[in-house]
């Protein structure tokens, strides 16, 4: 496996600024924050929406012409910026807190730190991508994604077994508790 060339993919990101930043740090909640996250997870993702594994109206387009080469330059480089985190209210805190790192025995939710850290930077080979600085609109999103099944990119399904059990509370509470780790 050929590895990412982070200054080829600077040149190469020109067309995703719009959306992603100069940096990977993205002004609008629905599209992710990149800075910091694992090149090896960004690849799987961007494979997966350029084969159509996992489609976006908005992000497939853009992935539809990437060769291998172009997605693990794009990977590297983005993997090597820094991650901006959010502000979180001080009440949303311990109720993320809470799921985040303990789940919800009663339903079966698993505490999310077991795969995303403690701190939120998951684990490059294991392909637990980081959470910490995400955009909490991104997050709830992809948690109804998963829930409904229309992103099955994860091995087992082990998010959509996850999202599945989570309310809405739960939902919007951890949402917000990752943008500030
Ligand atoms: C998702 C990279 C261009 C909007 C993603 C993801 C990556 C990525 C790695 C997955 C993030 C994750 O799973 O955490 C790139 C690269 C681009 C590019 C390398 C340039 C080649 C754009 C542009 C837009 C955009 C121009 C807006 C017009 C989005 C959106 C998602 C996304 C909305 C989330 C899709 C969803 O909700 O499932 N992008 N992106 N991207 N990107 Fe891009
Ligand atoms: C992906 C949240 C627990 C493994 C994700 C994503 C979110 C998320 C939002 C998408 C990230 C992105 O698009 O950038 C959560 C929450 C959890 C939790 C809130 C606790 C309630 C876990 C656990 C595991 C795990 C316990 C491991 C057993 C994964 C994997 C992916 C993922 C493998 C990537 C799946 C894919 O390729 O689509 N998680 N997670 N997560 N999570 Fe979790």
């Amino acid at each position: 496996q050929a590895a990412g060339d982070a200054t080829a993919g600077q040149q190469k990101s020109a067309p995703c600024q719009a959306c992603h930043s100069t940096d990977g740090n993205s002004p609008v909640g629905m599209y992710p924050n990149i800075a910091g996250q694992h090149a090896g997870y960004m690849t799987t993702q961007l494979k997966a929406l350029r084969d159509g594994q996992r489609k976006d109206p908005v992000m497939s387009p853009m992935a539809a012409n990437l060769s291998d080469q172009d997605i693990e330059d794009l990977a590297a480089f983005y993997a090597s910026q820094t991650i901006k985190l959010g502000s979180v209210p001080e009440d949303v805190v311990a109720a993320g807190a809470q799921v985040y790192r303990a789940g919800n025995a009663k339903t079966g939710v698993p505490a999310c730190m077991a795969c995303h850290g403690p701190d939120g930077t998951g684990n490059d080979p294991a392909g637990w991508p980081a959470l910490g600085g995400q955009h909490p609109e991104y997050i709830t999103k992809q948690l109804g994604l998963y829930a409904s099944g229309e992103r099955s990119t994860d091995i087992n399904n082990i998010m959509r077994d996850i999202a599945a059990r989570m309310s809405k509370a739960e939902i919007d509470a951890v949402s917000q508790y990752v943008s500030g780790l």
